[in-house]
């Protein structure tokens, strides 16, 4: 029962492939954490070992995958299970998948968990784990000053929840490191599970 869902083309079990397959990687924190700078330094990383590798970010695919969806509950799980089905789709085709979504409720991020677990596909969840304090300051789109100025409602982590994962597969610290020294790390992780 549990190949029924494996397709055709899927060359073993997912541990066996794993060291030539593709996985994804779904980076969640709050904005400005450095999710999609992680993301990037971490792209250009596996291209130069050769793998496929494509960033989903959320930002910029609200814009065309997931237009018309807004921020209510609701929606932002509909953004997340549709980022999580292509991301499934290119983790199981080989690619690795890397995806810089804030993703802020945890039945959202488990069912994107569930999806890639039925069809045999490896998935690394990564809490860029960066404290709200030094994400405001970072402020990279100027959100928090917004909702500080009463500009916007239901920032994350601010005046909307984030979940934090509880047990994730990597908790990446940033503040106080260099983007190199932290893309390094992931990328350590990924190569000792034969993800990279
Ligand atoms: N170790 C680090 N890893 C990632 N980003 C970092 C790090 N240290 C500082 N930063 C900075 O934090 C900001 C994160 O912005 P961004 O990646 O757009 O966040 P997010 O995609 O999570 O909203 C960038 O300006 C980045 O240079
Ligand atoms: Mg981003």
């Amino acid at each position: 029962m549990t190949t029924a869902h494996t397709p055709a083309t899927r060359t073993g079990p997912a541990g066996a492939a794993a060291g030539a397959g593709g996985a994804t990687v779904w980076l969640t924190g709050l904005p400005s954490a450095g999710k999609s700078t992680l993301a990037r330094a971490l792209a250009r990383r596996l291209h130069v070992t050769g793998r496929r590798v494509e960033v989903l970010d959320g930002d910029e695919i609200r814009g065309l995958l997931c237009a018309g969806l807004g921020f209510g509950r609701a929606d932002r799980h509909t953004n997340v299970q549709r980022i999580g089905f292509v991301a499934e789709l290119l983790a199981r085709n080989g690619v690795t998948a890397l995806v810089p979504v804030i993703a802020p409720y945890a039945e959202s991020r488990d069912a994107v968990r569930e999806r890639h677990e039925a069809n045999g596909t490896p998935y690394v969840e990564v809490h860029v784990a960066t404290p709200v304090e030094v994400c405001s300051v970072r402020d990279v789109k100027g959100l928090y000053a917004r909702q500080a100025a009463g500009e916007l409602t239901g920032l994350t982590g601010v005046d909307d929840p984030y979940e934090v994962p509880g047990t994730p597969e990597l908790r990446i610290r940033t503040q106080g490191r260099t983007v190199a020294d932290t893309a390094a790390e992931l990328h350590t992780f990924l190569t000792e599970r034969g993800l990279a």
